[in-house]
């Protein structure tokens, strides 16, 4: 399996013109990163523009957040289908950032449910707010795990991609350490084979949080990842360009 960059753009840049050149760099620097694949999360609005610059088969298109409802009175809202029939094939859901704003483990279960129903595969987002001396945070991580898979069906658990987010991390200066990462993803693995026996040990698990070109490599060979979310380091073009440059030594 290709490592995979999941780009974060969150509401990065200011403008189509300026979404259009980071996309255009970013695609040049994946090209020397040939063991890669990506997924670019753009802002919505950019989302169906960025679908159609894109002709390469390592880059795919996801969306940031969607609501799971079918249509409605949902001011603001995208709806998963309206976001697929833009060309989103990916979407974040119960990123950090939404969860702090409102979204809860029953939406994230909901979105994840509705994102498999429509055909696209979702990107779930867990992580604990702070970490304890007791290790009160892997009840979080469990709590949030299992309910965000709760409606997924059994053959389609290998559909979900999980990325470990320390909340604390994300937006910061230095993630955690790729050993720290390493007991985490044995923790997330464990738990669901309990719960979803071999299925569970095919879902790819993702680290995000302050993740840029001095931490990516160690973070993809040591901390027992199938690849990274980042977000400030990829909604640059000359932050980008380090990032992919720093992984193109991946065979
Ligand atoms: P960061 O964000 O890389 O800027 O810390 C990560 C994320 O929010 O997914």
């Amino acid at each position: 399996m290709r490592p995979i960059i999941v780009a974060n753009w969150k509401n990065h840049p200011a403008t189509l013109k300026e979404a259009k050149a980071l996309f255009a760099a970013t695609k040049a620097a994946l090209e020397k990163a040939r063991k890669l694949a990506l997924i670019i999360a753009p802002p919505a609005v950019f989302l169906k523009d960025i679908r159609s610059l894109n002709k390469s088969s390592r880059i795919a298109i996801a969306a940031q957040a969607a609501t799971w409802d079918e249509e409605g009175a949902e001011t603001g809202e995208c709806t998963l289908s309206q976001l697929e029939d833009v060309g989103a094939t990916y979407v974040l859901v119960g990123h950090a950032e939404r969860r702090a704003r409102g979204e809860t483990d029953d939406d994230v279960r909901k979105i994840i449910a509705r994102a498999l129903h429509v055909g696209l595969t979702p990107i779930l987002c867990v992580g604990e707010k702070v970490r304890d001396e007791q290790g009160v945070f892997y009840k979080t991580i469990r709590d949030q795990l299992r309910e965000a898979f709760r409606e997924v069906p059994m053959q389609k658990t290998a559909h979900v991609v999980v990325a470990y987010e320390p909340v604390w991390a994300i937006g910061g200066s230095r993630p955690m350490t790729p050993m720290e990462m390493h007991t985490m993803s044995i923790f997330i693995r464990k738990m669901l084979h309990d719960e979803r026996g071999k299925a569970g040990l095919s879902v790819a698990v993702l680290y995000g949080g302050a993740i840029d070109e001095t931490t990516a490599l160690q973070m993809i060979g040591m901390g027992d990842v199938q690849g990274l979310l980042v977000g400030r380091a990829s909604a640059d073009p000359e932050r980008v360009k380090k990032l992919l440059g720093a992984l193109a030594i991946l065979k």
